[in-house]
């Protein structure tokens, strides 16, 4: 059996909000809010994969802090995996598949139409912040 394609994503926290991207691809997914990340490519570290999605798509350096527990099924043949970042270096800005970003307080992460495969993903972020 073919291993499934990793997706790799970043809960990128600053000052106790996590940052939330909008989709503007493909169409069925546009206006969808996700955690940034994208493709791991063949023979590619998914931790390096993520920072450098992070880099093309937001124009930050980040730090990955740590993994999220879990891993989650998108579309056939595609998991994803999250891992929790801080920014290094740049203030993130949609420069490649998003329309919009926003960062969001506790009290506001529910406040986004969040795509149906990031809200356990999100929750598993937020479980493992609990003290
Ligand atoms: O940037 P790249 O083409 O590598 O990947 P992408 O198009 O951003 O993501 C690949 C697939 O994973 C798409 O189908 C996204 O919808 C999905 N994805 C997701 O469901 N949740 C995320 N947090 C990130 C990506």
């Amino acid at each position: 059996m073919t291993e499934p394609t990793v997706v790799v994503a970043a809960a990128l926290q600053e000052s106790g909000r996590l940052l939330a991207a909008r989709r503007s691809a493909p169409p069925e997914l546009a206006g969808r809010w996700e955690l940034p990340g994208g493709k791991v490519e063949p023979g590619e570290d998914p931790k390096r994969a993520l920072v450098r999605e992070l880099r093309e798509e937001l124009g930050i350096g980040a730090e990955l802090v740590a993994p999220v527990p879990g891993e989650w099924p998108l579309k056939p043949g595609y998991v994803l995996r999250v891992w929790t970042a801080r920014l290094l270096s740049g203030r993130p800005r949609p420069l490649e598949d998003h329309d919009e970003l926003r960062w969001l307080g506790p009290d506001e992460i529910w406040s986004v139409d969040w795509l149906d495969q990031d809200v356990p993903a999100v929750k598993a972020v937020l479980a493992a912040q609990q003290p």
